[in-house]
């Protein structure tokens, strides 16, 4: 299928440049009577090495006159259409080295095998950022293996169209000034940090039993808790499946991050578990609101799934708040406000996920249109489940939503108005590199 597509662009584009190849040639081959094409030997797929085609610039190792506009334009590089139809390129791919780059560079080591795995191509990633050392370069080869797509393939056709119809330096700045904002990652290694310094953190581990209050309250506390702690102990999911996504500001230190995050919940599993058998209570193995959660984030895409764990975030410090209210003074009431405390944090560490992703006006209204959706449902679930021990410590509904809708919106505003400097629309629409 892709061979089809290749070799159809490629005549299409041998149809549509011929008159100008020719023009090429005739210019060529009018200034000094040399060859019109130069074979140099390069470096293919499977470190196979084939000849290149290139319009001849230069004559006894100087530029010529001809050859000095075609490497200005880059059109010396329209001879390559021919390899192309040859097989020993594609369309998009990695740069076509010679052997002496790929010494030089130090890529005919094994790690760099995968790079020799795809055809080189007349562009891609590389070629369309330009010459920035071995080290970007490098960076955008490889990422284009792994984000390999036909798509793409197709953004990388337009945007070479569109550098070579518009300049190529102006269109390349603005290429890499849209790079560097779209760079302005989240400060990941922060919140390492701060999920490192609190998993040091002791364990409150005597949870002495509250006395007084009455018999009810208790076990609807115990119970409501163990509700709680289901939810707590089964994030583990979500930290292997990060390792395998590769989507924009998912690097790794955010995958470190979360790997703390699941073991923050973890943690406060325990303790919650510390509390519910200090209470008096039994732990639940199941239960219908973590297993809808569970299925929630199971059935959906990474994205999906941590707005659904964002959801989850907000109801548990909106509840965990409630019943912080309602306790007195206490050895628990301090672990409760301990755990508030880190969820609120989880709030704002998820919260940075979304911000670098909404950009546009629609982004903004599907977010706005999935996150009340999935928060007003969770609301509800929780709500249903949690009925008994509101009703037992005569917590009023609407105060609840209230106290829900304030989080809920607060998430929203701080999401879809925190990026006030867009990125230039005309890359934002054609390179997505996510
Ligand atoms: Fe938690
Ligand atoms: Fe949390």
């Amino acid at each position: 299928m892709r061979q089809i597509l290749t070799i159809t662009l490629t005549l299409l584009a041998i149809f549509l440049f011929s008159p100008l190849m020719l023009l090429i040639a005739v210019c060529i081959y009018l200034e000094d009577r040399g060859s019109v094409f130069f074979l140099q030997e390069r470096i293919g797929l499977r470190e196979i090495p084939f000849k290149v085609y290139k319009f001849r610039t230069m004559r006894d190792g100087k530029v010529t006159g001809v050859g000095n506009i075609l490497r200005k334009t880059g059109l010396d590089e329209l001879a390559q259409l021919f390899n192309i139809l040859l097989g020993d390129m594609n369309i998009v791919g990695p740069r076509p080295l010679t052997k002496y780059d790929i010494e030089r560079l130090g890529w005919n080591q094994y790690k760099y095998m995968k790079r020799f795995s795809v055809k080189p191509g007349l562009t891609g990633l590389a070629q369309i950022y330009g010459g920035k050392g071995a080290r970007v370069s490098k960076c955008f080869e490889f990422s284009y293996l792994k984000l390999q797509s036909l798509e793409m393939d197709l953004r990388i056709i337009l945007v070479t169209f569109v550098i070579n119809a518009f300049g190529k330096e102006r269109i390349r700045r603005a290429l890499w000034e849209s790079l560097k904002l779209r760079k302005r990652n989240p400060n990941w290694n922060k919140w390492f940090k701060h999920f490192k310094r609190n998993s040091l953190a002791p364990i409150r581990e005597n949870m002495e039993s509250i006395s007084n209050l009455s018999d009810e309250k208790l076990t609807a506390l115990h119970r409501s808790l163990a509700i709680f702690q289901l939810g707590e102990a089964g994030e583990g999911r979500i930290a292997k499946q990060i390792d395998s996504v590769h989507i924009f500001g998912v690097n790794k230190a955010y995958r470190e991050c979360i790997k703390l995050f699941v073991k923050e919940e973890g943690k406060h599993g325990r303790i919650l578990a510390l509390m519910v058998r200090s209470l008096g209570g039994k732990l639940l193995e199941h239960n219908w609101t973590e297993s809808l959660f569970s299925f929630g984030r199971r059935l959906l895409g990474i994205r999906l799934k941590l707005l659904v764990l964002l959801a989850a975030e907000a109801v548990s410090v909106v509840f965990y708040k409630i019943f912080i209210r309602e306790l007195p003074l206490s050895g628990m009431r301090a672990a409760l406000i301990e755990i508030t405390r880190d969820e609120e944090f989880h709030l704002r560490f998820h919260q940075e996920f979304f911000k670098i992703r909404i950009e546009t006006n629609l982004h903004k209204i599907i977010f706005k249109l999935l996150w009340r959706s999935v928060t007003l449902l969770a609301f509800i679930v929780v709500v249903l489940d949690h009925h008994k021990s509101l009703m037992v410590f005569g917590i009023s509904f609407s105060r609840t939503y209230q106290d829900y809708f304030k989080i809920v919106r607060s998430v929203e505003e701080e999401i879809c108005n925190s990026r006030k400097d867009r990125i230039p629309e005309f890359v934002n629409t054609v390179l997505h590199l996510r």
